[in-house]
Order: C-alpha cells, then sequence, then structure tokens
C-alpha cells in the first residue's frame, strides 16, 4: 500500500431513537418505547491521501465531515467499507473529545500522548516544547474543566503537532482561539506539509482551505459531491450554499467570464465608525454583457457568517469590460471588530456562481460605547 491513508467505500449508519413518549414520567415507565431509525451519515466514500498531501474538508454542519475524521481515527467504526492507515496519527477531533476533564492539564499530555502511542519517556523529551507551544504554561496544573475552550484547544493542538505524528487530522479547531494563535498552528501545519506529512484538514473557512490544502472534498448529507481540485471543489460547496446543485455543463454564463477584480472605498480605508455609513466599490469585469445578482456577505475572523445580503434584491447588468458596482451600507450595525467581506455575482435565477471573491476587503469597525457583543441591537427598555 502507497496510500497514507485510503478510505474505499466506507459508510456509516447511526441508530437514532425515537421516543413515542413526551413526558419524563412516560419515559422513565417506558423506557423502551418509540422507534430505532437508521439514519446513514456516510454514504460510500472513497478517496486517499499521499504522503506531502492536505486534503481540505468541506461540509455543511451535519455532512459527515466528522465522522468521516472520527472513522479514519478510528474513534468510529465504519459500518461497511475499509479504511487503512499507516504511520502514527495524531488528530485534534471536536472540542471535547480526548482530554479528560478532571485531569490536570499536565496529566492530560500524557494520557493524551500515551493514547497517540508514544512512551512516557518521549513525551518527557518533549513537554516543555508542548507547554511553550501551547502558552498556558501556568494553567498547566489547573483541572482542564477550568479551561476555556480556547485554551483546551491550545493545548491539544500542541500536543497533537509536537508528538511529531506521519498524520495530522484537524476538525475546525482552527477557528477557536485568537488571530495569532492561529496564524502560529496554520504556520505549524506548513512545517508538516514541507515534511511530507498527510494532513486532513476539516474547515469552514474557505481561505485556510485555499492556502493549506492540494485537493478538497465537499460533503453533502454523507455523499461526497465532488473531490478534486481546491477551487472547484470550493465553487461546487459555494453552489450548494444556494440550495440548489450546479447544473453541470448546462448554464448559459460559464464562470470563467466573470471575475471580480478589486474592492475599493473612497478614502483608501475600510476603518468605520459603529453606527456610520459606508461606501464601497466593487470592480467586475466581464468578458461579455451579463445580467447577474450581486451578493455580499460579512464574516467575523472566526468565519462567522454576519450577513448574507439577498442575491435578489441586488441584480446588477455588467458590460463587457469592467463595471463598477458601488455598495451603499447606510448604518453598519456592528460593535467592535474585524470583519472579511466577500463578494460574488450569481447568474440571474441565483441558482449558479459566475463569480466569488473571499476576503476582497476588511471592515474594521470601532464603537465607543458600552454594549458588547457583535451588532448593536440598540434596544428600547420601558417599565411598564
Ligand atoms: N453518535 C451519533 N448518533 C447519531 N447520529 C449522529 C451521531 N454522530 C453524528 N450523527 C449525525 O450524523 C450527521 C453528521 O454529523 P457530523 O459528522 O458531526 O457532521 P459535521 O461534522 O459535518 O457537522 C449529523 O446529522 C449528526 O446528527
Ligand atoms: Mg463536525
Amino acid at each position: 500500500m502507497d496510500h497514507v491513508i485510503e478510505v474505499s467505500d466506507v459508510s456509516k449508519t447511526f441508530k437514532i431513537h425515537h421516543e413515542r413518549h413526551q413526558s419524563v414520567k412516560d419515559r422513565v415507565l417506558h423506557p423502551r418505547s418509540g422507534r430505532t431509525e437508521l439514519f446513514q451519515a456516510l454514504d460510500h466514500i472513497s478517496f486517499t491521501v499521499d504522503a506531502g498531501e492536505t486534503v481540505g474538508i468541506l461540509g455543511h454542519n451535519g455532512s459527515g465531515k466528522s465522522t468521516l475524521l472520527k472513522c479514519v481515527c478510528g474513534v468510529l467504526q465504519p459500518t461497511s467499507g475499509v479504511i487503512r492507515q499507516r504511520g502514527s496519527l495524531a488528530a485534534l477531533l471536536e472540542l471535547g473529545a480526548g482530554f479528560q476533564v478532571e485531569l490536570s492539564g499536565r496529566d492530560n499530555v500524557y494520557l493524551y500522548g500515551t493514547m497517540l502511542g508514544f512512551s512516557r519517556k518521549y513525551i518527557d523529551r518533549i513537554f516543555d516544547d508542548i507547554v511553550a507551544f501551547s502558552e498556558i504554561e501556568h494553567f498547566i496544573d489547573t483541572q482542564v474543566k477550568f479551561y476555556s475552550s480556547g485554551m483546551y484547544v491550545r493545548l491539544a493542538f500542541a500536543v497533537a503537532v509536537n508528538v511529531d505524528p506521519d498524520v495530522l487530522v484537524v476538525d475546525e479547531v482552527l477557528a477557536v482561539g485568537d488571530e495569532r494563535f492561529q496564524a502560529k498552528c496554520i504556520d505549524r501545519i506548513k512545517g508538516f506539509q514541507e515534511d511530507g506529512k498527510a494532513i486532513l484538514l476539516v474547515t469552514h473557512s474557505a481561505e485556510q482551505v485555499r492556502t493549506l490544502a492540494s485537493r478538497a472534498i465537499v460533503l453533502e448529507s454523507g455523499k461526497m459531491i465532488a473531490h478534486g481540485d481546491v477551487g472547484d471543489s470550493l465553487k461546487i460547496f459555494r453552489d450548494h450554499l444556494l440550495g440548489t446543485a450546479p447544473a453541470t455543463g448546462s448554464t448559459a454564463t460559464s464562470a470563467g467570464e466573470v471575475h471580480v477584480d478589486s474592492v475599493t472605498s473612497p478614502s483608501g480605508t475600510f476603518d468605520v465608525r459603529a453606527g456610520a455609513g459606508f461606501h464601497f466599490d466593487v470592480h467586475v469585469s466581464a468578458t461579455r454583457a451579463v445580467s447577474g445578482l450581486f451578493v455580499l456577505e460579512l464574516h467575523t475572523r472566526d468565519g462567522v457568517l454576519v450577513s448574507r445580503s439577498d442575491p435578489q434584491a441586488n441584480p446588477v447588468d455588467l458590460r463587457a469590460g469592467v463595471t463598477s458596482i458601488g455598495v451603499d451600507l447606510p448604518h453598519l450595525p456592528l460593535l467592535d471588530g474585524i470583519f472579511d467581506v466577500n463578494v460574488g455575482i450569481y447568474d440571474p435565477r441565483g441558482s449558479n456562481i459566475l463569480a466569488w471573491a473571499e476576503k476582497v476587503a476588511t471592515l474594521q469597525v470601532t464603537y465607543g460605547g458600552r454594549e458588547s457583543g457583535l451588532v448593536d441591537l440598540a434596544p428600547s427598555v420601558h417599565q411598564n
């Protein structure tokens, strides 16, 4: 076997138990009532990963990404199909998997390292590196149950990357923690790539897939709907965000004809005061005149979608050559923060993406008030 990971025709079915009775009393009196249904979380998945490759896995919530990673790591057994994996493997699964919350960070490093198949002596040797990378020295003897999710991920990531595995499996955890720590993790992942390790990476961030992955897989309801080139997979993933499968080969306009060139603001900056208005221009080129729908998205740095505009509300007519589209945000209801701007053009039916540009601008919002959070609710409160 040449591949580091080989997933052959893997399916995973969960048994879901539906309660027939609603009340707690009924449940106590009839514990085995209700019916059991089978739910197929993975549907005949096959792919391979070679040394030196990083494969990104994209998909909506519930599409089966975590289930797939758990099968690869051996945490779950596939219902059918075969998974083969060569060499040592370190996994950063969803929060909650891996650590014993009653134990200290220190004990967990040893436990986790041992679980990954490394000797106590070896972990002794790398312990200081792990703690230094995690940046939670002061809390290493604190029980993990008192950790924030950020601290938890820092430690888990520090163990996983410092044990020097042949295969690294990462499930969405890169979104946790501050930007600087994320950058450090991504640096370490790039180091792994240079060392020829194999990486399986689940992330919501199209940007991370684009910068890190050599190939990408898209899962939808347990099925693999795309597998291959990162750009193609991202486009298929985007198309599915619209809830419509891409019409293969039958679209009037091919994506190559429309391109988002740049986004500019009259002041040259994207610094905005909360509640103020903001204007920017999107420059789009097209090889011929074409109608479409303009879409604007704002994301937090953690990849949380703050807002996606309604495509139908913003039809645009692009001419052959460059068209500038002005976007007015009359009063930003956002509090302090950094927000990434994505823009795109959909076809007139809103079922295909003609052009899409991620992070074409970064809005820096400053706020001087006392509210906290993401948005300004501006509540009006009355005593009745
Ligand atoms: N242990 C389980 N028992 C029953 N259903 C599960 C279990 N684990 C996951 N599922 C279901 O399988 C589907 C895929 O879940 P998951 O792999 O966590 O998706 P993702 O990571 O893509 O969000 C979801 O509908 C989820 O509810
Ligand atoms: Mg998941």
